[in-house]
């Protein structure tokens, strides 16, 4: 496995590889069995596979929030090697950002909810980067998870309404025995903190309604950003212990939205 942090040294190695499909996993680190799921998924489905490590500061409204996310790179790294992986992209943000942030990537529809609405910025962070990602890997598939299903759709359409020709690969939510997602943010939690997030996924199977689903999840000490339906999924953004958890889960055919 090959690690990669100066952009100049990838697009060289990038120019090497051509005859073989490449796959694509792009990470904040902190890695997990979600992001595993990905990473295993893109190995056996092409020649080359290929993961960023890249913390976007531009995808941080809250500087504190950037501060505590959570690093544990030489963990990662091992993790990355197990899984077989070819090579590792983990650029600074002075290589990704070179001239600070000139250009953005705007999208005027689905960014306007949910964590478009709550994360001002946010949307824009996250497709700016990955378009950066995605012409500097030149894919042929890239992998993103359904736990964050508003990012997959909006990368969607960028992807189609920009014409890159990489096709963005959905796959689904792991999830803890408790139902709790995988995710980098639950290391923020205490362990009895842990176990109670797991009622999101249970509150958002089970409530008719995603006002009842609010009132559900308040009962159990969320403090509830939004509960709503779109696309067929019931999504929901709560913080407990002041850590903040998103999740989705698909609507039972016959009462979606
Ligand atoms: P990050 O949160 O590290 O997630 C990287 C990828 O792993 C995303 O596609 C995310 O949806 C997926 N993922 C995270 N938890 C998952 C779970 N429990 N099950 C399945 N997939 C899961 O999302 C980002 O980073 C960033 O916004 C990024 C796209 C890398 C741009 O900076």
């Amino acid at each position: 496995m090959r690690v990669w942090n100066s952009v100049e040294q990838w697009v060289e190695r990038r120019s090497a590889l051509s005859a073989q499909t490449i796959g694509f996993v792009p990470t904040m680190g902190a890695l997990h069995r979600g992001h595993a799921a990905l990473i295993e998924r893109c190995r056996a489905e092409n020649g080359i596979a290929v993961v960023s490590i890249f913390v976007n500061p531009l995808q941080f409204n809250d500087p504190k929030d950037l501060d505590r996310y959570p690093r544990t790179m030489e963990r990662d790294l091992m993790l990355l090697e197990n899984l077989n992986v070819d090579d590792v992209f983990v650029p600074s943000p002075a290589e990704m950002y070179p001239q600070g942030c000139r250009f953005y990537v705007e999208e005027a529809s689905s960014t306007a909810i949910m964590e478009g609405l709550h994360r001002p910025g946010f949307f824009k962070g996250v497709m700016t980067v990955v378009l950066k990602l995605l012409n500097l890997v030149r894919a042929d598939r890239a992998y993103f998870g359904e736990k964050d299903f508003q990012q997959l759709k909006i990368i969607q359409g960028m992807v189609n309404d920009f014409f890159i020709p990489t096709e963005i690969v959905a796959c689904p939510t792991v999830r803890e025995p408790s139902g709790l997602a995988e995710s980098s943010r639950n290391a923020l939690l205490s362990a009895a903190g842990r176990e109670r997030a797991g009622s999101i996924f249970q509150v958002l199977t089970s409530a008719s309604t995603p006002e009842q689903a609010r009132t559900q999840l308040e009962a159990c000490g969320f403090s509830v950003d939004y509960v709503e339906d779109h696309w067929g999924r019931r999504f929901a953004a709560a913080s407990l212990e002041g850590v903040r958890l998103i999740d989705n889960v698909a609507l039972p055919a016959g009462t979606r939205p």
